[in-house]
């Protein structure tokens, strides 16, 4: 019915009104249909954000309580990084930490989260040991969850670097490596990329920063061409190419680990760092990348996360397609601006 009207109001307008206030009306529907189109889009981001985020410190799945702890724990360990660390700085963090550590034990046992949250909780102990405060009370909490942990590692706290090391492993000129990325949209037919390749990419991204060091990411892997070309056929920027990829990893960061309003954005700057970090991660292992966007509807991001598996509370920041590179092949140059219009030295 109301596409029924809309075909007849256009109908009437081109027959009976000027060409100029045609053109007028089409550009005042449009604005409408953008404004309408946004409102939408907005709200339903809005309704997730709430639904799914950690702002209410409800924590009522496993991934916002692991959020709150690595959180508090990372400021244990932010301070204990510090030249003068304060003696008993952050005691309130602690014990946040402590009850929900003991929440998280209880629901869901001990794994590594609970274990470098601990070996934080003993750092920070045995700091203000030195300084002179024995807190036996701090103690006393921190054996009964470490009894509990069974499991003993030894991540967590404060590590002693040396700049001659870093140095040793990081100084490079990395400028070829850097200028050697293109995006790939030929990829060698047939050659299917070994699923261990993009575990250790994925181990490599994985130190990626990300806010308190939450890690909110996952990367999920497709390589059946039934799947792949169901994603892609979702998914408007790899006509051409898309169906030549051996794997399509669709990357998300997972709403439940953001926990305040001032944080609603977060989940897409550490999702397209981490892309970043995985797709140069690939491209050092020799295999060929091209990012793909997910700008899509509401409805086709809820497609996609119902046919693959995700849930409501990830976003998805964007696809990565990988495959092998052939012998000789075309990229587009994408020649970068004038360093002059980005850097801007105040
Ligand atoms: C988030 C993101 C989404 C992208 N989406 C697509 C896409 O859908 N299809 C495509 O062919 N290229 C896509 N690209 C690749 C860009 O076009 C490309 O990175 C840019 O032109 C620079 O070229 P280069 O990667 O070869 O240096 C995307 C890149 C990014 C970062």
């Amino acid at each position: 019915m109301l596409k029924f009207s809309i075909a007849l109001t256009r109908r009437i307008i081109g027959k009976f009104l000027p060409q100029k206030s045609k053109k007028k009306i089409w550009q005042l529907w449009r604005r409408i249909r953008v404004v309408k189109d946004s409102i939408h889009a907005y709200l339903h981001d809005l309704s997730r954000f709430l639904r799914w985020s950690g702002i209410w410190r409800k924590y009522s799945n496993r991934v916002q309580l692991r959020a709150i702890i690595t959180a508090n724990f990372h400021g244990i360990e932010k301070g204990l990084s510090l030249k003068n660390p304060r003696p008993g700085f952050g005691s309130g963090h602690v014990y946040d930490l402590v009850s929900g550590l003991e929440k998280y034990q209880e629901e869901y046992g001990s794994d590594e989260t609970t274990r470098y949250a601990i070996n934080a909780l003993i750092a920070y102990y045995q700091f203000n040991l030195i300084q002179g405060t024995d807190d036996r009370k701090l103690y006393e909490q921190i054996s009964k969850l470490a009894e509990k942990c069974g499991k003993h590692c030894s991540a967590g706290g404060a590590k002693q670097v040396t700049r001659d090391n870093i140095h040793r492993a990081s100084k490079r000129d990395l400028t070829g490596f850097f200028e050697s990325r293109h995006s790939i949209r030929q990829f060698a037919a047939d050659v299917d990329v070994d699923l261990k390749e993009i575990e250790k990419a994925v181990r490599m991204a994985q130190q990626t920063p990300s806010a308190c060091n939450r890690q909110a990411w996952k990367v999920y892997v497709f390589s059946k061409d039934e799947d792949k070309k169901r994603i892609l056929s979702l998914q408007k920027g790899s006509r051409g190419f898309g169906d030549q990829a051996s794997k399509i990893l669709v990357i998300t960061t997972d709403l439940g680990n953001f926990l305040s309003i001032e944080e609603r954005n977060q989940a897409w700057v550490d999702g397209g760092m981490f892309a970043m970090s995985l797709v140069y991660a690939l491209h050092s292992l020799g295999l060929g990348t091209c990012c793909l966007h997910w700008c899509v509807r509401c409805e086709v991001d809820q497609e996609l996360k119902k046919f693959a598996g995700i849930t409501d509370a990830e976003l998805v920041p964007m696809l990565v397609a990988v495959g092998h590179l052939p012998d000789e092949f075309m990229v587009a140059q994408s020649p970068r601006r004038d360093i002059k219009d980005m850097l801007v030295f105040k």
